[in-house]
């Protein structure tokens, strides 16, 4: 994987927004993300943190939708490049197959999300996983600093309206679109 991919920008900028009110959200991530190094305790740490979050606020201000696309809405931005973003989905709304920064996780605060994982392969990519979600749970991966190639994956909305909460160490449209490439079984 390299530079060659096209990222995310092209196909997510339209839909994405800036939501202010959630600034002590962030400040506690930013201290969790400041206090260790980027390593699996603090991965585990963040998880609990976020999904401590979603089960505690509701995510109903999200209650924004479009049809053919999920809606993400920035509710924190570092200056790090740390982000959390809450996206708003509807049935059927599809990402992209993605990459992303040294730091991913996402968190199903409500709905059902069908995850599938894959992993690079020679000529392409293979499916690794696959999973039904329909409970508050949060998953994360650590890649390489620096590089967008950590944790491919797909997310598919299969209720009429779902929210999830996603935590980045940069920008994740910068990930990559690999929509194109050959998926082995
Ligand atoms: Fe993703």
């Amino acid at each position: 994987m390299n530079d060659t991919y096209a990222t995310l920008r092209a196909k997510y900028s339209a839909t994405t927004k800036q939501i202010a009110g959630y600034e002590n959200f962030m400040n506690g991530l930013m201290s969790i993300v400041k206090a260790g190094a980027m390593d699996t305790p603090t991965g585990d740490k963040l998880r609990d943190y976020v999904l401590n979050f979603v089960k505690n606020n509701s995510l109903s201000a999200f209650n924004h939708y479009e049809d053919n696309t999920y809606v993400r809405n920035i509710i924190g931005r570092d200056a790090s490049g740390w982000e959390a973003i809450v996206m708003s989905w509807k049935k059927g709304s599809r990402t992209a197959i993605h990459t992303h920064p040294q730091f991913a996780s996402y968190t199903f605060a409500d709905g059902e999300f069908l995850v599938e994982i894959f992993e690079p392969c020679e000529g392409g990519i293979k499916l690794v996983n696959k999973l039904t979600v329909n409970n508050q749970m949060g998953l994360y991966a650590i890649g390489e600093e620096g590089k967008f190639t950590n944790h491919i994956h797909r997310l598919t909305c299969l209720s009429e309206t779902a929210h999830s909460l996603h935590v980045y160490s940069s920008d994740a449209l910068n990930g990559f679109n690999l929509d194109d490439e050959r998926i082995f079984e």
